[in-house]
């Protein structure tokens, strides 16, 4: 790594650089001193062991506060070549594969600069040599929300040419998808567009993105320090570090949680079921802020696992092995492997087995609007039953996905239920080509109700999906459906904290009797002055269907006021429909009642976004 301090002046090796007075600021003087003495003399090997160290110790500590690092003004080393690592992220895979990627970049000697997309300086694109991005794609084929203005940037006519910079493009996504990693695709194209070079291929990630992601980071490291070596100043060779210690709890690490309450909320008559669950988190150290989401290893439901043994008329005994590892037919289905789900290679291979004409159309361009009403529509058990094909166990074992745990936002927080975690589940669960069918996850969970029931967690930390720092804001929150989820979360976070600060709820579901999900609780914080406001829209209680957004249009003066007077605004829930819908009722409300021309509505909820007061978590 380059020893030059910010205004390019050589420090002799070994020395470390002083403590600036941002790190007094940050640290108070009594540490600072400590930092000082510690690192004085400390040779560069040991600098970079203790930064991997402290790496290693933060995530153990739980997600970082983003705002700490990205608004310090930090005095930076200028070094004369450095890899920029770019990443776009909604539940911060990106982000951890790019951190990896500077870690091991770093440690083959190399100056390195990580940056959220939000967070990039889009004018310093021009002065970049080498650039790496990692981004994931989400919704329908769009960028995730930090990346929303870095890529509407890039796609733009204002883009600069780029002929000086060589990059490479890791994009995430998930080919259950129809638009599978379609903005990291996008970008690859837009970047050779604008003269970039590519240093190497474009990489897809699929849900299970480690094998791929492996790969090209290794490769990039390589060839970054093929590009940079002989311009790096230092042109340390430090190969090897301690890598920094795994943290304990994670996705690959689950917390094993006992359910504690697994009820119906929804009642009789209602046409789905939405449930309540609480899970005790015991002494695993596990913590949590409201916004985050809970990532849950589900088990396949066993009737499902019969049709399958069924289907390929195999004994769930027999033993199968892929990737080296040798299993029972029956525990691959039940706990390794993806049943429900279908995704682009799955068809491809059952295409290809039952020779049938009109799935291997769904593959070719003409035919992608079928290929996305299939994926919508069909589980792998209806594409095995309705166009059969002469699949081995063995084959199918070795071409099905591996089971991907799902997200559930956590209703709950802390500060009033301690080491548990509360989830509100939607149960997935409908008639198809005559017979029921089951979400992998939902049910699992909804079929925990026996005694001493365990469930395979880890926390998925959401920064931009917060209360607001200061208290005293208001906050609008709107999440129709399972949506409302966080905002249970938020609102007892809000009360444990004691702000003056109000809370405006807007829920909807189809029924009032049967669907008024957490109504006990909701009347009881409005009669505690913890919540301040609610809104409902019950959608089938009459012949006009009636949503969330007819009551922020009624309301609009007053959401309006609420905005201007600094509230922050949430929505959650439904991606497809929902979302888009309270978007353009947010618009008219703007527009309307702030005596806006409807580009300035949009570029007025714009600011609001980029202020981190328009925040989504939407599904
Ligand atoms: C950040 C985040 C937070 C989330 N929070 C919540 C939450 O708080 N509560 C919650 O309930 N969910 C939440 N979800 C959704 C949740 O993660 C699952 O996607 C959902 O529970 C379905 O998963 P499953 O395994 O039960 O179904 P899957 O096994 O994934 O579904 C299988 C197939 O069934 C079909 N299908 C799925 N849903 C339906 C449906 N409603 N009708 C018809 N067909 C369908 C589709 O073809 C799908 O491919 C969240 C998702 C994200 C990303
Ligand atoms: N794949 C699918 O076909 C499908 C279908 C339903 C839900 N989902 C998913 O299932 C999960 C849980 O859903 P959920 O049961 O909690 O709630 P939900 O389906 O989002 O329904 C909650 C409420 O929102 C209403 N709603 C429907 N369209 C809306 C719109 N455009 N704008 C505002 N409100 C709208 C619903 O009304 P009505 O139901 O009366 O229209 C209902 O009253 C979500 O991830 C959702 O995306 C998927
Ligand atoms: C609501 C939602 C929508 C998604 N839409 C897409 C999509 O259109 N195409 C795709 O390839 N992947 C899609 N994904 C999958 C994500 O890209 C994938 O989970 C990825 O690993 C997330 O990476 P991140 O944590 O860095 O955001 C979607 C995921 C979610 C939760």
């Amino acid at each position: 790594m380059s020893s030059l301090s910010a205004k390019g002046v050589a420090r002799p090796p070994g020395q470390a650089a002083p403590v600036s007075p941002f790190t007094s600021t940050l640290l108070g003087e009594e540490r600072s001193g400590l930092l000082q003495r510690l690192v004085e003399g400390l040779p560069p090997e040991m600098l970079q062991w203790l930064s991997g160290y402290l790496a290693g110790l933060a995530a153990q500590r739980g997600p970082l506060q983003e705002s700490v690092p990205a608004a310090a003004p930090v005095p930076q080393a200028v070094p004369e070549a450095w890899l920029t690592i770019i990443f776009g992220t909604q539940t911060n895979n990106s982000r951890m594969l790019a951190e990896r990627l500077k870690s091991q970049a770093e440690a083959s000697g190399l100056s390195v600069r990580l940056y959220r997309a939000s967070d990039y300086p889009v004018r310093e694109l021009q002065k970049e040599r080498l650039l790496y991005l990692i981004i994931s794609t989400q919704g329908d084929g769009d960028p995730p929300d930090d990346s929303r203005g870095f890529v509407e940037f890039l796609l733009s006519k204002k883009a600069p040419k780029l002929e000086q910079l060589r990059f490479s493009v890791l994009g995430l996504g998930d080919s259950s998808y129809p638009k599978y990693c379609e903005v990291g695709r996008v970008l690859d194209t837009r970047l050779a567009q604008l003269g970039a070079t590519r240093l190497q291929e474009r990489a897809d990630c699929d849900v299970d993105f480690e094998p791929v992601a492996k790969g090209w980071l290794d490769h990039a490291v390589g060839r970054a320090a093929e590009e940079l070596a002989p311009r790096t100043s230092s042109a340390v060779v430090t190969p090897l570090r301690t890598a920094p210690p795994a943290p304990k709890h994670g996705k690959e690490a689950p917390v094993v949680a006992e359910v504690l309450v697994n009820q119906r909320l929804t009642g009789r008559g209602a046409n789905k079921e939405t449930r309540h669950v609480e899970l005790s988190l015991g002494d695993s150290g596990l913590t949590y802020e409201p916004g985050d989401s809970l990532g849950v290893w589900p088990l396949n439901a066993p009737e499902l696992v019969a049709d399958f043994l069924s289907v390929l008329s195999a004994d769930g005994a027999a033993e199968i092995t892929r990737d080296g590892r040798s299993l029972p037919l029956k525990q691959w289905l039940t706990e390794e492997l993806e049943l429900t789900k279908l995704s682009r290679p799955v068809l491809e291979r059952h295409a290809a087995l039952s020779k049938s004409a009109e799935l291997q159309r769904m593959l070719t361009p003409e035919g992608a609007e079928a290929f996305r009403a299939l994926l919508k529509s069909h589980q792998i058990i209806d594409l095995l039953r309705i166009w059969p094909a002469p699949w081995t166990a063995a084959e199918l074992v070795r071409t099905l996905r591996k089971l991907a745990p799902r997200s559930y936002s956590i209703a709950s927080s802390q500060k009033r239920v301690g080491a548990e975690a509360h989830l509100t589940v939607a149960v997935v669960d409908y008639t198809a080509f005559g017979t029921r069918h089951m979400g992998t996850a939902s049910y699992f969970l909804a079929t925990r109700t026996g005694d001493e029931e365990r469930v395979r967690v880890f926390i998925e930390p959401n920064e931009r999906f917060r209360v607001p720092r200061d208290p005293a804001r208001d906050v609008i929150m709107i999440g129709p459906g399972t949506g409302v989820a966080p905002f249970r979360a938020f609102v007892q976070e809000r009360a444990e904290t004691g702000g003056k600060g109000r809370n405006w709820l807007f829920f909807g579901e189809q029924h009032f009797r049967s669907q008024f999900l957490y109504q006990t609780e909701w009347q009881d914080a409005l009669k505690k002055g913890e919540l301040h406001r609610i809104s409902l829209a019950f959608s089938r209680d009459q012949k006009e269907k009636i949503y969330v957004q007819q009551r922020l249009r009624e309301e609009g003066k007053d959401v309006y006021a609420w905005l201007e007077g600094g509230a922050h605004l949430y929505v959650c829930g439904d991606a497809q429909r929902m979302a888009p819908d309270v978007h353009a009722a947010l618009i008219d409300v703007i527009s309307t009642h702030g005596s806006k021309s409807r580009e300035d509505a949009e570029a007025w909820l714009s600011t609001l976004r980029d202020e981190q007061r328009y925040q989504r978590d939407v599904y």
